[in-house]
């Protein structure tokens, strides 16, 4: 198995076989994903296997976001300017069924992470901010060591610390 990272592209990738038992988001890959990247709403990267390149084993889609300052726990404020907190959204999060357990989204995680570095090299950022579908989505991410926001326990954050 040879994964590899790609942006969704409607000709290459079988959008339509993506199934993640949520409902909404595998018709959110199939009918908002292409429209929402052509728009500069949000982009869809799509974790693929090199031996079966059209098959989609997880996505997550990332937007630029910010979080107010108050929103941070009181210790991840400290130093922090008194402006709203520039972030990286991963709006969306999703494994294949037939995929779960085998660390793909730990992997899609680390990769939202690595993108919000790399950005930072031309623009601020300093949190990852997710929306938890449900209390499992956000134990997900509390695993991953993501904290509520004060007004939303299921808008979550990870802060990105200094270089
Ligand atoms: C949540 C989801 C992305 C996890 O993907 P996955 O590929 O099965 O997860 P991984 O194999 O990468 O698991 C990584 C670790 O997280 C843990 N984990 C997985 N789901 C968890 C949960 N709900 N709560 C706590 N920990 C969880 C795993 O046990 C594993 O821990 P380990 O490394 O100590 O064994 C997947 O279940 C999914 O797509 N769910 C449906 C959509 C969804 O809920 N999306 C979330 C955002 S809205």
């Amino acid at each position: 198995m040879a994964l590899r990272w790609a942006i969704l592209d409607g000709r290459l990738h079988d959008r339509a076989g993506f199934t993640c038992g949520v409902p909404a988001l595998d018709d959110y890959l199939r009918q908002r994903a292409g429209q929402h990247q052509r728009e500069g709403i949000a982009t869809t990267h799509v974790l693929i296997d090199d031996a079966q390149p059209a098959r989609i084993l997880g996505y997550c889609t990332l937007s630029a976001a910010q979080l107010l300052l108050c929103e941070l726990r009181e210790p991840d404020r400290q130093r922090l300017p008194a402006y709203p907190v520039p972030a990286v959204r991963m709006g969306r999060l999703a494994v294949a069924s037939a995929e779960r357990g085998k660390g793909h989204g730990q992997a899609l995680l680390g990769h939202a992470v690595n993108r919000a570095l790399s950005v930072r090299q031309t623009m601020g950022v300093r949190v990852l901010l997710v929306d938890a579908a449900d209390a499992q989505a956000a134990a997900f991410y509390q695993a991953h060591g993501f904290r509520p926001t004060a007004a939303r326990a299921l808008t979550m954050y990870l802060p990105i610390g200094p270089a």
